[in-house]
């Protein structure tokens, strides 16, 4: 079984760049099989969610392998079968934005209900309303949906939640529309504006680009482009919450201000230093970290994704916080893992009441999902002694090179055995 272990108390130093978007690179490289030629896609982690995702790909008759210089080449001239592999589907999330793309490229599909972190319940019901409305007809079988569409139809969308996934399937189902499609209470996440970025530079015609309403115009057929994968706002994150919690000076090349904000913003409630450079965020914490209170929200609101390794960074500050999650109904697992640890935590419903302690202490620790996983890697990192964080396959999903990454930056951390993609680990 592969463990980091993390003797904590070591500030973390120096500068650390941080690597392209999981959940951009996944939307796109789904939304790539609209495009019937090569798209050449930079920035791309190397992570098991695209691994899989792009065996996924390969199993639709795409080539997708990656270039010498690190670039990703996806070639869907030919796909060869319009039903996704249900057991690699049914492992994330990003994949059941298969069913509009594959619908509007062969009129038919077949994708088995996603996967993802156990966060919540996370249904597809706006994903399913809204291609219904756009014409195609959907059937649930034995876990499995099933759909036939002759031309996605352009029509007037509202989606009840600004969901992130849902935003983005339904832009990629109206581009080759007949007519034009409208989505009100879109997204605006970077990666759905990116998204929509890298839709436009295929031929879509996107325009309310980072708005709550978007305006897609049908086009006939997509073109091939060369495109790149946003710098990871979440891993970047993590970083940052690494070098707070443990008094650091840390400098986050690639991160990009304007995608952290909210996160930015709560830090400096709570003493810690931030200064924006031309390229990245330099974090920095001389004094007590401070109590604070964070609400989870959509973009461009405290991300959820966050809230996880924040609250291992409250553990530490010197007064109660209070953290509501309003997004996803169970993203507290973690908290029972950080309890171990020392911390002072009460989850009641939505809400988790943080009572700072004056250390943590390390012990063995799993990863509930993945950024329960990076909660509990920043509290090692702040701990007195020993942490040992298993079932990493949560953290593999999203975090390329985490250890070799916090090593650079000083930490004492390890890894046995093997790394996100399965080579042997040699830091
Ligand atoms: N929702 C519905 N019905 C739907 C779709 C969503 O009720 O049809 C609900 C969800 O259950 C949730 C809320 O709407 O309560 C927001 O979900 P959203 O659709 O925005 O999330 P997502 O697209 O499934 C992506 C990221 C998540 C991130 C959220 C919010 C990917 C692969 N995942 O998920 O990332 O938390 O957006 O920004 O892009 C992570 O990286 O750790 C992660 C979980």
């Amino acid at each position: 079984m592969d463990s980091i272990i993390i003797n904590g108390g070591v500030p973390l130093h120096g500068v650390i760049e941080v690597g392209g978007s999981k959940n951009d690179a996944l939307a796109i490289i789904v939304a790539a099989l609209l495009v019937p030629g090569e798209t050449i896609l930079h920035n791309v982690p190397h992570i098991s969610d695209v691994v899989r995702l792009l065996d996924i790909l390969r199993h639709l008759g795409a080539r997708a392998d990656f270039r010498d210089d690190g670039a990703l080449l996806i070639d869907a001239s030919r796909l060869t079968t319009s039903e996704a592999p249900q057991e690699l589907v049914q492992q994330m999330r990003a994949s059941f934005n298969l069913l509009g793309v594959l619908l509007s490229r062969f009129g038919t599909a077949s994708v088995a209900m996603p996967g993802g972190c156990n966060i919540g319940a996370r249904p597809v019901n706006f994903h399913i309303k809204g291609l219904e409305q756009l014409g195609a007809t959907l059937q649930l079988d034995h876990g499995v949906y099933h759909g036939s569409v002759k031309r996605f139809t352009g029509t007037n969308l509202y989606l009840e939640f600004p969901s992130a996934g849902a935003t983005q399937h339904l832009m990629s189902a109206a581009c080759c529309a007949r007519g034009v499609t409208v989505i009100e209470n879109c997204a605006q996440e970077p990666e759905v504006v990116n998204f929509a970025h890298f839709l436009n530079s295929c031929g879509a015609q996107i325009t309310g680009i980072g708005t709550s309403t978007i305006v897609v115009k049908g086009v006939d057929s997509l073109r091939p482009t060369e495109f790149n994968v946003l710098p990871d706002r979440l891993q970047a994150g993590t970083y940052i919450l690494g070098a707070a919690i443990t008094g650091g000076d840390v400098i986050v090349r690639n991160a990009v201000a304007e995608h952290s904000r909210p996160l930015l913003s709560k830090l400096a409630e709570t003493g810690v230093e931030i200064t924006t450079m031309s390229n990245g965020i330099r974090v920095r914490r001389t004094s007590r970290i401070h109590s604070t209170d964070i609400r989870t929200l959509p973009h461009p609101g405290f991300p959820t994704d966050l809230q996880q390794p924040f609250a291992a960074m409250l553990c530490l500050a010197d007064g109660v916080s209070i953290l509501t999650e309003t997004v996803y109904e169970s993203r507290f697992r973690y908290t029972t893992e950080l309890q171990r640890m020392g911390a002072d935590i009460r989850v009641e419903g939505s809400t988790a009441v943080i009572t700072g302690v004056p250390q943590l202490t390390g012990a063995p620790v799993a990863c509930t999902d993945l950024r329960g996983g990076a909660a509990v890697v920043v509290a090692g990192l702040a701990a007195h002694g020993e942490t040992v964080v298993t079932e990493l396959e949560h953290l593999d999903r999203g975090y390329e090179d985490l250890v070799r990454n916090l090593k650079n930056l000083g930490a004492n951390i390890r890894r046995s055995n093997t790394d996100a993609v399965g080579r042997p680990i040699v830091v």
